[in-house]
């Protein structure tokens, strides 16, 4: 009995810190919408974490950034260690206050605000690195993709998992030059691809949207955005798997420093965000997920998701945020 009333009363807080994250995300789109096309990333990124960091003041967590805006010596809030919320659970948190920070600059679709949470020591400290990534939405066979097979072959598995051709299915990947080879091999098996500018938190999530049009999401990309990722993919049942991309003994090093037993191992799903995960993302340009923030004299529209792996839910909001004076409330 007594068992019954700890589960529920977890529920309740796990939900309203859920909707809590939400506000907190909401802060930083709003802040760095400010910035949509005018060329200055920088700006874009400062105002994000700007506003997510005084956000999370009335969060009531205890909570550590382990995956941040850097080291506390190159970046002023956010960084990894900082210490946010006013008291409460012990929680890890996972923050890209502007995930896509070129995509804000030149307008771009798909550049999000995001936070994903985690009880203490559930998240993989990724060092600000790449990491080789692969991913794939929900309700398909455990293992339909494998990080380590050949590209013909998950995409041959995947094709029969979900019923179609291997042309029908469309891959999602950062247009670089280093997927070059990986291209050209999709384009050979004819499979149809996306090639993305930027912004591979939204192209993973999106696997998992019915209809999204993205099937797998693969490529080299950030480390934290893997970190990020995996969380969102946990709570929507989707798979993924990822290993990082070292190019020196100098990284090698810090991510052992940073908790890593093997840098070199194929980190699956669950390594990468264990437990019971929650996520929230707002938009900050329109995107296939969300709309961007949308501006006017009298305040903003933010349009947002919040997941939580426990119960699976995934909820949108939108929410309309009244500029102080306008609509006659308080200045
Ligand atoms: P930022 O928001 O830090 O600019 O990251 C955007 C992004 O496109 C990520 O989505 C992606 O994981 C990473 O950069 C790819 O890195 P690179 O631009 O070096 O290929």
């Amino acid at each position: 009995m007594a068992s019954d009333r700890r589960f529920a009363i977890e529920q309740v807080s796990d939900r309203n810190l859920a909707l809590e994250l939400v506000r907190v995300t909401e802060s930083a789109a709003v802040a760095c919408s400010r910035w949509m096309g005018l060329g200055k990333k920088n700006e874009a990124d400062g105002a994000a974490v700007t506003a997510m960091r005084h956000a999370f003041d009335t969060v009531e967590i205890d909570g550590t950034v382990v995956i941040g805006e850097g080291e506390m010596d190159e970046a002023p809030m956010l960084y990894i260690g900082e210490k946010v919320g006013c008291g409460g659970p012990g929680m890890d948190i996972a923050v890209d206050p502007l995930e896509g920070t070129n995509l804000c600059a030149k307008g771009g679709p798909n550049a999000l605000s995001v936070i994903a949470l985690a009880e203490r020591g559930n998240f993989l400290h990724a060092p600000d690195i790449y990491m080789d990534k692969i991913a794939v939405g929900g309700g398909l066979p455990a293992g339909v993709v494998d990080l380590d097979a050949p590209i013909e072959e998950n995409m041959k598995n995947l094709a029969r998992a979900k019923g179609c051709a291997v042309t029908e299915l469309v891959a999602c990947i950062l247009d670089r030059e280093r997927h070059a080879e990986k291209i050209a091999r999709l384009r050979a098996l004819g499979s149809r691809i996306v090639l993305i500018s930027d912004g591979d938190v939204a192209a993973a999530i999106a696997t998992s949207q019915p209809d999204s049009g993205v099937d797998i999401c693969l490529g080299i990309g950030g480390a934290p955005e893997g970190v990020l990722t995996a969380a969102a993919l946990r709570c929507v049942g989707g798979q993924m798997q990822g290993r990082l991309m070292f190019e020196n003994a100098e990284q090698i090093e810090r991510a052992r420093s940073m908790g890593i037993a093997d840098p070199h191992r194929k980190f699956d799903i669950t390594d990468m965000a264990r437990g019971r995960v929650m996520f929230a993302a707002t938009g900050v340009t329109d995107g296939a997920m969300l709309r961007g923030v949308h501006r006017s004299g009298r305040g903003a529209v933010t349009h947002s998701v919040v997941m939580r792996s426990q119960s699976g839910t995934i909820r949108y909001i939108e929410a309309y945020h009244v500029s102080p004076g306008a609509n006659g409330t308080r200045s």
